[in-house]
């Protein structure tokens, strides 16, 4: 397997079939700034990797700690056995065909910029369309992680963001004094 220490926890939303369908998935992460783009590691398997190579859109939704449950449900069981549109409430952004999780409060809505084919999974990169946040969950007009309450994946568990180690491009100024 491969190792990173921690991962965040994030829903993948895709149309397959014409109707909304919420995966679990950690291997994701930041793909580049200018544009803006994000990416995610789904297995060929996934019946989201249908619709998201039928539609060339997808979103990525951050759940709060407090959805723990109907999270682990998206990532047990698939949309080609058992139909998970009514798992959140869905709405749409700019995007028609990118379901966003109204109880996640973070939404991402994707189109695909490429694909890569790495073997088992497939690496899907997409550029960021707009990116929603639940009014509740910002402070001085930006999204606030202890508001947000994201769930931490790490060594078959999920876990909630802990105490602080440092002020990132900050503490290293420390070094060597
Ligand atoms: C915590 C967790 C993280 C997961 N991360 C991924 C992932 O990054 N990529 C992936 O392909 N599957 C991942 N899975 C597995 C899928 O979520 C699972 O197979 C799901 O049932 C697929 O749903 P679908 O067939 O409706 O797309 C993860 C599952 C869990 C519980």
């Amino acid at each position: 397997m491969p190792y990173m220490s921690v991962m965040p926890t994030l829903l993948v939303g895709a149309n397959v079939n014409g109707k909304p369908n919420y995966m679990t998935a950690a291997w994701a992460t930041v793909a580049c700034m200018a544009p803006p783009m994000v990416c995610v590691a789904i297995n060929k398997a996934r019946y989201t990797a249908r619709g998201i190579e039928e539609n060339k859109t997808f979103s990525l939704n951050v759940p709060s700690a407090k959805h723990v449950v109907e999270t682990d449900h998206c990532g047990l069981v698939s949309g080609a056995h058992e139909d998970k549109s009514k798992v959140f409430k869905t709405f749409f952004g700019s995007l028609p065909t990118a379901p966003l999780a109204e109880e996640c409060p973070v939404n991402i809505e994707c189109r695909l910029f490429t694909t890569v084919d790495c073997g088992s999974h497939m690496l899907y990169i997409g550029e960021v369309v707009e990116v929603h946040v639940d009014r509740k969950c910002v402070t001085d007009g930006k999204p606030d992680l202890a508001k947000i309450d994201p769930i931490v994946y790490a060594q078959m568990t999920y876990w909630q963001v802990g105490k602080q180690a440092g002020k990132a491009f900050a503490v290293g100024k420390e070094f060597g004094k």
